[in-house]
């Protein structure tokens, strides 16, 4: 697949890196490639671009900036460069504000999540929440003893979804689709609860894993 990132950021390069090792071609989007030299030519089959650029080339696109510049970001990819594209959105609406007890405050609400808000402001691009709750360090073939961890996912595209969940099963994970874009106001907030054992315990190295009764 073409897959075209818009980030330059840790999660960008996470997962860009995995997308390469799969056997995709990605194109990185950022506001300054100078800032993604160094890794693009570390990578064979990685390039750089704008944002645009590289929602332009993806068939597949990643959203993977700060949460509060979400918006602005896709606005820079262009809504035409996004039309009819799944969106894997692994973007958190992370407030300013400084944790408290290691608890994140978020500047949206739980009754309405940022995917919401992206999904409404481009109606016809195909979002898709996924891996905003686990550390990139862990997002491509993570290991662990208990098996594969769980990527909670939604959206309200099927054919989007059935996309991710082919990207969650290359990258090791088991997917629980967890219904339509408003399944992001409780997808959103694992976040929260991820970044607690951080925050307190410096412990950036779990998952979460979903047991079914067998
Ligand atoms: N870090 C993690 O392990 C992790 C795990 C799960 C989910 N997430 C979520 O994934 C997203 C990316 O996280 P990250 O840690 O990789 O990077 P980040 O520092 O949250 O975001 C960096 C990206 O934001 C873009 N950006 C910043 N200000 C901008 C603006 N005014 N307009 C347009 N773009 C702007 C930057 O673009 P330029 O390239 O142009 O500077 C850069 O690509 C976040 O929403 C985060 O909550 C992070």
């Amino acid at each position: 697949m073409k897959v075209g990132i818009l980030g330059s950021g840790d999660v960008a390069k996470a997962l860009a890196a995995g997308f390469i090792k799969h056997g995709h071609q990605v194109v990185l989007g950022t506001r300054d490639t100078a800032k993604l030299k160094d890794w693009v030519a570390q990578h064979q089959g990685a390039q750089a671009g704008s944002f645009a650029d590289a929602a332009g080339f993806g068939e597949v696109v990643v959203l993977a900036v700060k949460g509060a510049v979400a918006l602005d970001a896709l606005k820079a990819a262009g809504a035409a460069n996004l039309a009819g594209k799944p969106v894997m959105d692994a973007t958190n609406p992370i407030a300013q504000a400084p944790p408290t007890n290691g608890v994140l405050k978020f500047f949206t609400s739980l009754d309405q999540s940022l995917m919401e808000r992206l999904q409404s402001a481009f109606p016809d691009a195909r979002f898709v929440k996924a891996f905003n709750s686990v550390g990139n360090a862990r997002m491509v073939n993570p290991q662990y003893k208990a098996g594969k961890p769980t990527m909670f996912i939604c959206g309200n595209d099927d054919k989007a979804k059935a996309t991710v969940r082919g990207i969650c099963d290359q990258f090791g994970w088991d997917v629980a689709d967890m219904g339509k874009v408003e399944a992001a106001r409780a997808i959103e907030p694992l976040c929260m609860l991820w970044c607690i054992l951080g925050f307190t315990q410096n412990e950036w190295t779990h998952a979460f894993k979903l047991l079914h009764k067998e």
